[in-house]
């Protein structure tokens, strides 16, 4: 499969940034592991601090063949409309996903703008909760012959 991991603000910093919250792992440590382990699989990188690079990224996937979607969009999760609606007009799966678990986090957390418009959450898993989107996209695929 072609897969995209987008990831929004802040998300540039993860490995030092509050390492208590979200691990002192890189994010290019989890894209080396994630390509060795779906070696099978096409998987691209996007981040952005700008939440219409996102929205432009999002739609360009939508028609670059890409077949499914893992979106951690950081603190737009929160407030975002436009990636709401974004994800709303693609025609392939999005998969939100959540390095900590927002539930158990400040009260703003706890509401997310894009989980109605996505196909599923993953959250408070790590850097694992990447891998277990990919692994749902996969899973999820309508050439997935565990599906039919
Ligand atoms: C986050 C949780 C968000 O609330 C926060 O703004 C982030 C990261 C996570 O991966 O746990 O930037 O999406």
């Amino acid at each position: 499969m072609k897969l995209l991991i987008v990831n929004g603000p802040n998300l540039n910093l993860l490995g030092q940034r509050e390492p208590g919250i979200y691990g002192t792992d890189t994010m290019e440590a989890c894209l080396e592991q994630l390509r060795k382990h779906y070696a099978d699989h096409e998987i691209a990188y996007y981040q952005s601090n700008v939440e219409g690079f996102l929205i432009d990224r999002l739609q360009q996937a939508n028609v670059d063949g890409t077949q499914g979607i893992v979106l951690n969009a950081g603190a737009y999760t929160h407030t975002s409309v436009a990636l709401h609606d974004c994800i709303r007009s693609l025609h392939i799966p999005v998969i939100e996903v959540h390095i900590s678990n927002v539930h158990q986090r400040e009260e703003f957390r706890h509401h997310s703008m894009i989980s109605a418009a996505c196909r599923g959450v993953i959250c408070g898993f790590g850097l694992n909760s990447y891998r277990l989107a990919v692994e749902a996209l996969i899973l999820q695929a309508p050439s997935n012959s565990s599906n039919k």
